[in-house]
């Protein structure tokens, strides 16, 4: 099938490439001139495991563009750009621009969104521009997104129509995932129940940490595992740590919020997940303080493993490791960081190119990120220490202090 791919995002990126690597053939589409002319000539603009390999291999399948004219004999139009808050409302004004320019140059092609939109966006978009919507929300992680993208746990469609359903269901075939027919805004409103319902969850095991550290002897790993072991509960998205970040639940969970809101519905229990997720902050810099043992951090040398948002990514969008770093520059702490593939460009702090420099050149380490390297850091720190924000050490040591674990 020949298909486009408007937004070569995370998202975008990683769908173009996969499809392709299905024999599809691909036209990809960016705004971004830099962006297109790195890929173009073979080079990936972001990191996750697998894509350099994956973009080499495909190469032959697939066109670059930053103009939308290689789409006109589409028969698929994906549509994967931004969709950013502001003023905790959605922005669709991304979503309109990559419709509308498409829609000149091509009207009869099925377009598929893939940016979580709120519902109602896809039915709203096909009347302004006459075209064919059908809303097939992604649920790839970053860090993972091949591995998503190839084989989901599920395929949601959500279609006007029959006809445009089949197609995308085709597309997807692949996967062989089983597959959720229905309507558009079912579909669209199917993506912000589960980010929030996982950000709920990770918050909820974030509280029970938070009573951990009141109970001596408690451990909110040990609690974890066993509650994850009943299968109602599950095991996943219940590690408790800093916080969730990233380019999706922090402003997904605002959008929704604010979304129903507007149709006078409260969501209670995704505000408090929001609500428990800023505390996360408070929260570190409070564990940091106890540890070095005074209220007062001005030039204690606080140094950071990790500042994206997750291990495995060099996404730093909404991460919670940034924010606490901003909090310790503000309580005058000297700060440096080591990530070994993000990068943050600040002058108030200094960015190490080793987290054994980062670790030498520190009063206290943080461990901010799961990058999974990072636990072999232990023989190098020596005495001082180190507070694990990731629950990355498995081992009971003197000098390791862990979020959710009451002190015996
Ligand atoms: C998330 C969802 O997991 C995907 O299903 C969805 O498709 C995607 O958003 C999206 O909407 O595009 P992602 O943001 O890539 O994916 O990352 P996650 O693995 O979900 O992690 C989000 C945050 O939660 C990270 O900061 C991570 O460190 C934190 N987290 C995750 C925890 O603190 N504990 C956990 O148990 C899991």
């Amino acid at each position: 099938m020949r298909i486009g791919v408007i937004g070569l995002g995370y998202v975008g990126l990683v769908t173009a490439l996969v499809l392709a690597n299905q024999g599809n053939d691909i036209i990809g589409i960016d705004s971004d001139k830099k962006k297109i002319g790195m890929l173009s000539s073979g080079k990936a603009t972001i990191y996750e495991p697998g894509l350099d390999d994956l973009l080499l291999k495909v190469s032959s399948r697939i066109i670059f563009s930053d103009d939308y004219g290689p789409l006109a004999d589409a028969e698929a139009i994906f549509v994967i750009v931004p969709t950013p808050v502001s003023n905790d409302r959605i922005d669709l004004s991304y979503v309109r621009s990559a419709l509308g320019a498409a829609s000149k140059i091509n009207k009869s092609a099925t377009f598929i969104i893939k940016s979580t939109a709120v519902p109602g966006t896809a039915e709203k978009f096909s009347a302004e521009f006459g075209i064919k919507i059908v809303s097939n929300p992604e649920f790839t992680k970053e860090g993972t997104g091949i591995q998503d993208t190839e084989h989901p746990n599920r395929v949601v469609i959500g279609s006007p129509d029959e006809a445009s359903g089949d197609l995308v269901e085709a597309i997807w075939s692949f996967t062989r995932s089983p597959v959720i027919r229905t309507n558009n805004k079912n579909a669209e409103l199917t993506k912000y129940a589960s980010n929030a319902f996982l950000a709920t969850k990770i918050s909820f095991i974030n509280e029970i940490a938070n009573l951990c550290e009141k109970i001596p002897g408690c451990d909110v790993e040990v609690i974890a595992k066993a509650m994850g072991l009943d299968e109602r509960i599950g095991p996943h998205f219940l590690k408790a740590g800093l916080g969730w970040g990233g380019s999706c639940f922090p402003k997904d969970t605002k959008a929704i919020v604010t979304f129903a809101k507007d149709l006078g519905e409260q969501q209670n229990i995704i505000e408090s997940a929001v609500r428990v997720n800023d505390g996360r902050i408070d929260r570190a810099v409070s564990l940091v303080k106890k540890v070095w043992g005074k209220g007062d951090l001005s030039n204690v040398r606080v140094g950071m493993l990790g500042v994206a948002f997750k291990g495995d990514t060099d996404d730093i969008r909404d991460s919670q490791a940034v924010k606490l770093m901003h909090r310790l520059v503000q309580e005058n702490a000297k700060v440096g960081v080591y990530d070994p593939k993000a990068k943050v460009a600040d002058s108030s702090i200094t960015v190490y190119a080793s987290k054994e420099d980062c670790v030498k050149n520190s009063d206290i380490i943080l461990v901010t990120t799961d990058w999974k390297d990072f636990s072999r850091i232990y023989e190098t720190v020596g005495d001082k220490p180190i507070v694990d924000t990731r629950r990355i050490f498995t081992s009971d040591r003197r000098n390791i202090f862990s979020i959710g674990k009451g002190e015996a």
